[in-house]
């Protein structure tokens, strides 16, 4: 597949992984995002991304210094109108994204792939917002995207076999595998996944063991890269808190009901890696 222009909508987290793993791929793409200081800040953060790629690989060559010239950041979604593929990765609210998703399908081809990177919001319901049911397909990056070998990429009730083929071209162009599963609320990654972590916060919560010794547990008795809480760290704790939300309105099942630590983190925006605190301290990007 030759290079192609690739919207890519949200410019947070995984929206900014996702441009640079494209712009990596050779394609031209377009970032989305609400105002300038968001983009600007997403600038920054792939330019960091690949001075870090750089150095870690101990590489001699000058890099790709071509990579941020193929990305043009915007806050003018119109810009997206002649994308055969756009990724959607905004805010996990059905709210905001049933809104965007009308807007794209006025705005873009209809031969145009959505490709929605959500966590948990099924694509069949995202499907049911546009007018274009069989080319609207999941596509869940894991963070970080440039990093991650391997997508999950879920099909919905329509997913067309052509847009499931299409999709699979545009992975490959990333050099990314990916495994196929029906569409359920979460998918399999994370409907695993969110459990796990909102466990891992209530036993914090109910004082039953330090942050660093839940994690302790996985990476040193599991040998797990990295245990739940610093996952959810990593992931952000806003988007972990809306995650689980989408879990337990659509399964109605108390399993589901998030820690009200998670909340209370929330609501005092220790947000994680992304704030500089969450269950542990980082140095805040930028
Ligand atoms: N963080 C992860 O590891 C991860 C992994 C896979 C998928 N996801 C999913 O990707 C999506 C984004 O997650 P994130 O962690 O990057 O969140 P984030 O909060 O870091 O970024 C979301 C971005 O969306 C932007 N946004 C909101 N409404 C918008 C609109 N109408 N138009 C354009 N931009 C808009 C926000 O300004 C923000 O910059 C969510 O659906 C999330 O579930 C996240």
């Amino acid at each position: 597949m030759d290079p192609v222009t690739v919207g890519v909508i949200g410019a947070g987290v995984i929206g900014a992984g996702v441009a640079q793993a494209l712009a990596e791929a050779g394609h031209r793409v377009i970032v989305v995002d609400l105002s300038s200081s968001i983009l600007d800040g997403c600038r920054a953060t792939i330019a960091q991304a690949v001075r870090l790629q750089r150095l870690f690989r101990k590489s001699t060559q000058p890099g790709d210094a071509g990579l941020l010239t193929r990305i043009v950041f915007t806050s003018d979604r119109e810009q997206v109108g002649e994308a055969p593929f756009v990724i959607e990765n905004v805010t996990e609210k059905w709210e905001i994204k049933r809104g965007l998703y009308r807007d794209l399908d006025r705005i873009c081809s209809p031969e145009t792939i959505f490709a929605a990177n959500t966590s948990a919001i099924p694509i069949t319901r995202i499907a049911g917002a546009t007018n274009r049911p069989g080319r609207v397909i999941g596509v869940h990056f894991m963070n970080p995207v440039p990093l991650k070998p391997v997508v999950e990429v879920i099909r919905g009730h329509h997913t067309s076999d052509d847009t499931l083929a299409r999709t699979a071209a545009l992975l490959q162009t990333m050099g990314k595998d990916y495994v196929v599963v029906r569409d359920s609320p979460g998918f399999v990654s994370n409907r695993v996944l969110m459990l796990t972590i909102n466990e891992a916060i209530c036993l914090l919560h109910e004082n039953v063991s330090s942050a660093a010794d839940v994690d302790r547990i996985f990476t040193s008795c599991f040998g797990h890269k990295m245990g739940p809480l610093a996952t959810a760290d990593l992931i952000g704790l806003d988007t972990i808190l809306y995650s689980i939300e989408v879990l337990y309105d659509s399964f109605k099942d108390s399993k589901y009901r998030p820690c009200p630590l998670l909340s209370q983190m929330v609501d005092a925006g220790l947000l994680g890696c992304k704030s500089g605190q969450g269950f542990f301290s980082y140095q805040k990007a930028g």
